[in-house]
């Protein structure tokens, strides 16, 4: 059983997404062990605990600086003693320890074809209003290994959508997500707990 932390940080739809999927089995081999968010009464924390699953808030605006949240958010994830780590809409950067620690066991999803519209600055809706901006017909989302830089890491897995005439930033990042993220994010983990994906 690979044993699966995830990282929220908000609506946590893509959570949903997995937890669906582990319980139908399409996800095989795997168990969420925990959700830790970084903001308190997000809706991902009811998704996980109206799922059972084990879940607690570690925020820096509750630490006298970066160093100490770090330090405490590493410990965290320790008592999980997970095999995986996955971001799901976590939007706190990862400290260079915990990267260190997890080396090629931490994944993220972002709602874009890396590498357009992706790095510092790009995150939730900023993205899809910036691929509106520049009038990209196709854009997606990205399954990928994270290292020190910002969606810089090995590509997992991608998965294209088509932008439509009239899109608004809304509308596009809802058929992203239908049509991509909660796809290709529960696939990623099942290819990693059932093919090794972890030790490429
Ligand atoms: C998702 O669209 C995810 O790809 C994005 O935040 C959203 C979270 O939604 N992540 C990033 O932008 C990371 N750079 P969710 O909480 O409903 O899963």
């Amino acid at each position: 059983m690979l044993r699966v932390l995830v990282l929220v940080s908000g609506g946590g739809t893509n959570l949903q997404a997995i937890i669906d999927k582990v319980a139908d089995g399409t996800v095989k081999n795997t168990e969420i062990v925990g959700v830790i968010s970084n903001n308190k009464g997000v809706y991902a924390l009811t998704r996980a605990e109206n799922a059972g699953i084990k879940n607690m808030v570690v925020s820096p605006k509750d630490y006298k600086d970066r160093a100490q949240f770090n330090q405490e958010f590493l410990k965290a994830v320790d008592s999980f003693s997970p095999d995986l780590i996955v971001l799901a809409g976590f939007l706190v950067v990862i400290p260079p320890e915990m990267i260190d620690k997890y080396e090629m066991r931490i994944i993220n999803i972002h709602p874009s074809l890396i590498p357009s519209f992706c790095g510092t600055g790009f995150y939730g809706l900023k993205v899809h209003e910036a691929a509106l901006a520049r009038g990209v017909k196709l854009t997606g989302a990205t399954v990928h290994y994270v290292d020190k830089g910002t969606d810089t890491g090995p590509i997992i897995l991608q998965k294209a959508v088509q932008v439509l005439p009239g899109d608004t930033p809304e509308v596009l990042q809802r058929r992203v997500m239908e049509e991509a993220e909660w796809q290709i994010l529960p696939e990623a983990i099942n290819m990693i707990a059932n093919e090794g994906q972890t030790q490429q």
